[in-house]
C-alpha cells in the first residue's frame, strides 16, 4: 500500500473507533464538574441543568473531596463512575497572586490536572474536557493567537508557573488519547467575567478588580479612580456564560482537536474597558492613569476561527455582560456571599 492510501485508511480507522467510543453530551448520563462552586463551574451547571436537565450531575467540595489527592479522586471517581468530566477546578488568580504564590500556582494546578485525568483514565470515564488558559501561549505570540503557536518561544514570566501546569493538563490530556484512544481534549478560554467571579482587592483580574473599585469609589464619593499604567494595552473577555455555551457546544464534538481556543474574537484597550465600568457602575468621577506602573503584553487575542468553523461564536456584548457581573456584584455584596479570596 502506498503512504497516501496508508494514511486514508489509518484516518478512516480512528475515525471510525472515535465515533464508537465518543460520548456526545446529548447522550451523557452522569457529569462530574470539578469546580463547581467556581464562577466557571457554576456557568457550566447552570447551562447543563437549562438544556439537559436529565443529566445526573456530580459535583463535590473541596471539603468532600481535595482534588489534591489522587486517592481520594480515585475513590470519587470509583463511587460515582460518571461517564464525562469537566476539569474547571484550578489555582486561580490575577498578576500579583501569580507572581507572589508561583509554587502554589504551579504545584496544586499540576496536581489537579494529573489526579483527575488520571483517574477518569483508570475508571473508564469515556469523555474528558480540560479547562486551560490563553496564558499558555508565548509572551511575543503572533496576535490573534493560532493554537499552534503553543510552546514556540518563552512564556511571560509572570505567570510561567500556572502557564506551565495547563500546558501539562492539556499534553496529559493529548497523550492519554494518543496511548489510550480515550476522547480527553482541553478548551483555553481567555480572559472571562460574569456571575460568581472573585472580588478579591488584591488577587482578582481586572474586571472584578475595576467594577468593585469603582463601586466604593461612588460610595466614598471619591472624586477620582486611578487605572494602573497608559490604559493602551488591549486584552479580550469573554463572558462565562458564553464559555459555558463553549464548552457543551465540544462536548457535542464527535472529534475536537486536542486543544481549542475560546474567546470572543475582539478585544479593547484597558481605558476603553475603564470607560465602560465608568458607565456601568455609573460612577460620576475622573478617570486617570499611572503611567509609571507597567502596561505588560501591548495586545492579548486569541485567534478563535477554529471554534467558529465548529460552528460557534460568543454572543454576549460586553457592555451587557458588564451591567450583568455588576448587579451580581451588588446583590453578593448585599446578601454578605461576594468571593473575597
Ligand atoms: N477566570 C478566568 O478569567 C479564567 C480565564 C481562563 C481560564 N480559566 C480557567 O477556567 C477554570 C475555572 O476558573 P474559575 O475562574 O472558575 O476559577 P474559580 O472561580 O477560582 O474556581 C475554581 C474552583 O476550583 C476549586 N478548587 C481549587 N483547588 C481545589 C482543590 N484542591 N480541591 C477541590 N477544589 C478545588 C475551587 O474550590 P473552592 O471554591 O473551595 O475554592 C473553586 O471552586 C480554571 O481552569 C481556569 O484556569 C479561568
Amino acid at each position: 500500500m502506498n503512504e497516501r492510501r496508508q494514511r486514508f485508511f489509518q484516518m478512516q480507522v480512528r475515525g471510525f473507533l472515535l465515533h464508537l467510543l465518543c460520548m456526545r453530551l446529548s447522550e451523557a448520563q452522569s457529569i462530574f464538574i470539578a469546580g463547581h462552586r467556581g464562577m466557571v463551574g457554576g456557568a457550566l451547571i447552570r447551562a447543563i441543568t437549562a438544556r439537559h436537565p436529565e443529566v445526573k450531575l456530580h459535583t463535590a467540595s473541596r471539603q468532600e473531596l481535595d482534588l489534591l489527592s489522587q486517592a481520594a479522586v480515585n475513590a470519587f471517581i470509583a463511587n460515582t463512575r460518571p461517564d464525562t468530566m469537566v476539569i474547571a477546578a484550578a489555582k486561580v488568580g490575577g498578576i500579583h497572586a501569580n507572581s507572589t504564590y508561583p509554587a502554589d500556582f504551579i504545584y496544586e494546578n499540576l496536581m489537579i490536572a494529573a489526579n483527575l485525568v488520571h483517574a477518569a483514565f483508570e475508571y473508564g470515564v469515556k469523555r474528558v474536557l480540560f479547562l486551560g488558559s490563553s496564558c499558555i501561549y508565548p509572551r511575543e505570540a503572533p496576535q490573534p493567537m493560532p493554537e499552534d503557536c503553543l510552546l514556540s518561544s518563552p512564556l511571560e514570566s509572570t505567570n510561567e508557573a500556572y502557564a506551565i501546569a495547563k500546558i501539562a493538563g492539556l499534553k496529559l490530556c493529548q497523550h492519554y488519547r494518543k496511548q489510550h484512544g480515550v476522547l480527553f481534549h482541553s478548551a483555553m478560554p481567555t480572559n472571562l467575567y460574569g456571575p460568581g467571579d472573585n472580588y478579591h482587592a488584591e488577587n482578582s483580574h481586572v474586571i472584578p478588580a475595576l467594577l468593585r473599585r469603582f463601586h466604593e469609589a461612588k460610595q466614598e464619593g471619591r472624586e477620582e479612580v486611578v487605572v494602573w499604567g497608559t490604559g493602551s494595552p488591549r486584552r479580550e473577555f469573554l463572558h462565562v456564560d458564553d464559555l459555558a455555551a463553549g464548552c457543551l457546544h465540544l462536548l457535542e464534538s464527535g472529534d475536537p482537536p486536542d486543544w481549542i481556543n475560546l474567546g470572543c474574537g475582539h478585544d479593547v484597550s484597558i481605558r476603553e474597558l475603564a470607560e465602560l465600568v465608568k458607565t456601568t457602575v455609573g460612577y460620576q468621577g475622573n478617570l486617570s492613569f499611572d503611567t509609571s506602573k507597567p502596561d505588560g503584553t501591548p495586545r492579548k487575542l486569541l485567534d478563535v476561527a477554529k471554534m467558529n468553523a465548529l460552528g460557534w461564536k460568543a454572543q454576549i456584548p460586553l457592555a451587557t455582560g458588564l451591567a450583568e457581573a455588576y448587579s451580581d456584584f451588588k446583590t453578593s455584596l448585599e446578601s454578605h456571599t461576594a468571593r473575597c479570596v
